[in-house]
């Protein structure tokens, strides 16, 4: 018997979870969910295992404890030069996807519309559908370069007069665009003159490779009405502390909090403690994380293109979404199985993130962000490809 709601049922379960039971039944090595296969830094574990010890495990204010907003916010004026209050600005949420979702629950009602770019992360279409808002989708497609982009007037076409936001995810997973100024005042310019909000994913914001990451919110008019998410789990590579954050206005945060304080009330307290630990880092910190990225996505997209994938690499985030035309095994679900059941590598077909599967049958997503010992495994799995 069916218990699954309606609207979750079509679905399904997460591709990650079906991908990574078929990759553990093989031995493949496992270059699929985007989390890494090493540690976060010690000075942030230490953190949050001393706010164990020191008695830091009750329930914590629903926003945030004090200092991480206020970090957050003071990071924020940093890098923007634009002041907010860390206590009616910042909410604390569990992980960035706690945020997408208390974003879509607070602010949607049945029937408001919300644009969505595909391809997506997977979360954005099925809160979309549990809200029981309509999704209008955007394709992002590869320009002539092979760098993903859409079509200003596609965009324009999927505004309407029930749109009430658009989701707007840079650096993007899985593409691994990053959305230049003149992509943000296209889709700022359509928000301002439909009276729109943004809600942007911006989990990728500090893995960034060519190019600059722009915050959405900064754009002219765009400060009022645009909630920013992100989070730990990328940045400080420890993917399960699941803490994450939402800034903006008072009264878009009133929003975002009216959901969060019945999905979660609050994130686990000593993680939080962790948190201001790791978001008080050095300029260096950032600097190392990069430049390891950087010779990560550099050794896998030569690797790939010489065994004979069509590959550009990404201008940010940590995934690869390469092309498997060249070996002729059909879609990217057959790809993929052959991979790991023949070649013994895991990798995500993305179709699971597009609303017409058809604009991504001959790609595969590949995921970097691992050891350098993994990667040289993986490769040396994929060169039989080749022969
Ligand atoms: C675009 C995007 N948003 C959100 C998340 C999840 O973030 P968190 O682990 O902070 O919930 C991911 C993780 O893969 C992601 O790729």
């Amino acid at each position: 018997m069916n218990h699954i709601a309606e609207a979750l049922a079509p679905f399904g379960t997460t591709i990650f979870a079906e991908i990574t039971a078929l990759a553990a039944r093989h031995g493949a090595v496992d270059l699929s969910q985007g989390f890494p296969d090493f540690d976060g830094p010690d000075f942030v574990k230490k953190a949050a295992i001393d706010a164990i010890d020191n008695h830091h495990n009750q329930y914590a204010r629903t926003a945030g404890i004090a200092p991480l907003n206020r970090i957050i916010a003071h990071n924020w004026h940093a890098r923007t030069g634009i002041e907010i209050d860390p206590d009616t600005q910042v909410t604390v949420t569990t992980g960035c996807t706690e945020g997408i979702a208390a974003a879509l629950l607070g602010l949607l009602n049945p029937g408001d519309e919300i644009i969505l770019f595909e391809p997506y992360y997977d979360s954005y279409p099925a809160l979309t559908a549990r809200v029981g808002a309509t999704p209008r989708y955007v394709a992002l497609r590869p320009d002539a370069s092979g760098r993903f982009t859409f079509d200003p007037d596609d965009l324009k076409a999927a505004f309407s007069d029930h749109t009430r936001a658009i989701m707007v995810n840079t650096p993007h997973n899985p593409t691994g665009t990053v959305f230049d100024r003149s992509e943000l005042e296209c889709i700022a310019d359509l928000c301002r003159s439909r009276d729109v909000i943004a809600i942007t994913d911006e989990v990728y914001e500090h893995l960034v490779f060519e190019g600059a990451h722009i915050h959405l919110q900064t754009l002219p008019g765009m400060d009022e009405r645009t909630i920013t998410l992100s989070s730990l789990g990328k940045t400080f590579s420890l993917t399960g502390w699941k803490v994450g954050w939402a800034i903006a206005s008072e009264e878009l945060s009133r929003a975002v909090r009216a959901a969060h304080q019945f999905i979660t009330f609050c994130t686990a307290t000593p993680f939080q403690h962790g948190a201001v630990a790791a978001l008080g880092a050095p300029a260096s910190y950032y600097e190392r994380f990069v430049a390891e990225y950087r010779s990560k996505r550099d050794y896998l997209c030569d690797s790939l293109v010489r065994i004979g994938f069509k590959v550009r690499p990404p201008d940010g985030t940590y995934f690869i979404l390469a092309d498997h035309s060249a070996f002729g095994t059909g879609d990217d679900v057959a790809f993929v199985r052959r991979l790991i059941e023949e070649i013994g590598v895991a990798a995500i077909p993305p179709t699971s993130f597009y609303a017409h599967p058809e604009h991504g049958r001959s790609l595969v997503r590949f995921a970097f962000c691992k050891r350098e010992e993994t990667l040289r495994s993986a490769v040396a799995r994929l060169e039989a490809l080749a022969r």
